[in-house]
């Protein structure tokens, strides 16, 4: 054998080893436990063929704890470049069967240099996490790993999209690095979040707690709030990453992909003219409104499991995607509260960043009253949505179905903080409160000496509602740009959106703002 012929093999045998990962025992039990393998996972994840691995010969530099014998070839992650559809992504995945997944010096430093390539580059970086946490065995330099890739997923905040998925556990200081990025997926009974665990739960707060109920996948999209999507299954998961990748620019200076439709632009729904009920008070599902307006079958739900009563969804209008944000009559009225406030605002922010045109549908009857709202700081929250919507300069349109009240007209994308086309259907009731709450106040004395109290309040309202619940005022000002048929608004917006491909707004140069976090 010549010494070239050699020192082939000799590559193909490191390269097949790199690829063993812990061994066939660790990888059969990852499989055991219902969990693909990190190169699995990738296999699902980008196009056939496409992927290109970085580092596979790293090894971990740490002395002590016997851990210097045993140097498996990439140290337990994987990295490299792929493409989704055809476009180009950085990623890395997390291999359980190596110590663990667990963070070293050298993993973090693999995981970093795709980081930085990312961003370089301009294309999405998507993690696949499934870890131990810090390497016990390397103390600080762990630590300082983790820190490494903190600063990057932060400075790369709005300039790539950044998503990550949690295929196992994520714990400690662990969580902050999908905490940042714009995108979180879960697997139901495959992985969890938290700061600590159970065990240092019952020890410090004397709570019983399992693994799944402090920070599994539905915790996570129901309560906190920390998940944005949760699948059933890993290959569900990561099917959904490749569809949201579809509507998302590579960086803050591309454009979204277009994604033609067969769907007509000129199409008109005669159901939308039945979607508001008769009584004003009665609620409807607003997802009814999306789908009917949108590309057909083009909606994808942003936290569908967390504060129902505002929609955050990704779309596409005339094969363009747009961000949608809608309040939610069939849940809690569609006011607004703490919990949508953020919601709404964080997914603001993220397609103003990314050149994503915004699209609101409002029917709003106020922010929530309590005690337990106030005390919560809802004027808080409530301040990081009007900030968000005032502080986007990407095209914003606004369809008025029904309510618009209060400060909350203000808020959902009002002309007065630069709505560019602001659209609203003759059910519309744009006024400083409802019917009922403002004759109660109006008139409580000329109802309280009326001959029948009950007779005169109902005239009352009558007058209220035919001059204040409507959309003829705020028409009158020019605070919405036209009164549409339902059935046009699908054209309608398709066309207004064409308008505004070349608009040009920007806000005063500054380090940056101080949105009341
Ligand atoms: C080194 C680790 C490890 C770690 C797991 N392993 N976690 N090695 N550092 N952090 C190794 C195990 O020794 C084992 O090696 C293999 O990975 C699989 O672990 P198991 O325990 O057998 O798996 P499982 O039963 O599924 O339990 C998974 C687990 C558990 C719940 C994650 O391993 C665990 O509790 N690990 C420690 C978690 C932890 O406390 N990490 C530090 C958190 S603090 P062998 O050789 O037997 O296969 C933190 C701070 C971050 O991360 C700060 C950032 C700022």
């Amino acid at each position: 054998m010549t010494d070239s012929q050699a020192r082939l093999n000799d590559l193909h045998r490191r390269q097949a080893l790199s690829e063993e990962g812990g061994g066939a025992a660790r990888v059969a039990q990852q499989h055991r436990k219902g969990k693909l393998t990190a190169r699995e996972r990738l296999d699902l994840l980008l196009d056939q063929g496409t992927f290109v691995e970085l580092d596979r010969f790293v090894t971990h530099r740490a002395i002590g704890f016997g851990i210097e014998d045993q140097q498996p070839p990439g140290d337990g992650v994987v990295t490299g470049w792929g493409r989704i559809d055809g476009r180009l992504v950085y990623v890395f995945a997390q291999d359980f069967t190596v110590f663990g997944g667990s963070l070293s010096e050298t993993h973090a430093a693999k995981i970093c240099k795709v980081m930085d390539l990312a961003v370089r580059n301009g294309a999405p970086m998507i993690g696949l996490n499934d870890s131990g946490g810090a390497r016990i065995q390397e103390g600080v330099a762990s630590l300082g790993g983790y820190a490494d890739i903190f600063l990057r997923n932060t400075l790369a905040s709005g300039v790539i999209p950044q998503i990550s998925a949690i295929l196992g556990p994520c714990a400690g200081g662990a969580v902050y690095s999908p905490a940042i990025t714009d995108f979180v997926f879960m697997v139901r009974g495959v992985s969890y979040m938290f700061v600590t665990g159970p065990s240092v739960v019952k020890t410090v707060t004397h709570e019983d707690v399992s693994f799944d109920d402090l920070g599994g996948a539905d915790v996570h999209a129901e309560v906190s709030g920390v998940a944005h999507f949760v699948h059933p299954s890993e290959p569900e998961c990561i099917e959904a990453i490749r569809r949201l990748v579809g509507y998302l620019p590579s960086n803050n200076l591309d454009d979204a992909p277009l994604h033609p439709s067969d769907d007509p632009a000129d199409r008109r729904d005669a159901a939308l003219l039945d979607v508001i009920p008769e009584l004003a008070a009665k609620p409807y599902d607003m997802h009814d409104v999306l789908r009917s307006v949108f590309d057909r079958d083009s909606l994808m739900e942003v936290m569908p499991a967390y504060a129902g009563n505002i929609i955050t969804a990704f779309a596409r209008l005339g094969g363009r995607p747009i961000g949608v944000v809608a309040n939610q009559p069939a849940v809690l009225a569609g006011v607004l509260d703490i919990a949508a406030s953020g919601k709404a605002a964080r997914f603001i922010r993220f397609c103003d960043a990314f050149n994503i045109p915004l699209v609101t549908f409002v029917d709003v009857p106020g922010f929530l009253p309590g005690v337990a709202q106030e005390h919560g700081g809802i004027i808080r929250h409530g301040a990081k949505l009007l900030y968000a919507y005032c502080e986007a300069t990407v095209p914003k349109l606004t369809v008025i179905t029904r309510k618009a009240y209060g400060g909350a007209y203000d808020v959902m994308s009002s002309k007065h903080i630069r709505g560019d086309v602001n659209l609203a259907w003759p059910t519309a009731e744009i006024a400083v409160m409802g019917p009922k709450g403002a004759v109660e106040i109006l008139h409580r004395e000329a109802i309280a000496s009326a001959p029948d109290p009950a007779a005169e309040a109902a005239a009352r309202t009558a007058e209220y509602t035919a001059t204040f619940a409507t959309p003829w005022q705020a028409a009158a000002r020019g605070y919405i740009d036209d009164v549409i048929d339902p059935r046009d608004t699908r054209p309608r917006l398709i066309d207004a959106l064409q308008t505004l491909g070349s608009k040009r707004d920007q806000n005063p140069p500054r380090k940056h703002g101080c949105i009341p976090l």
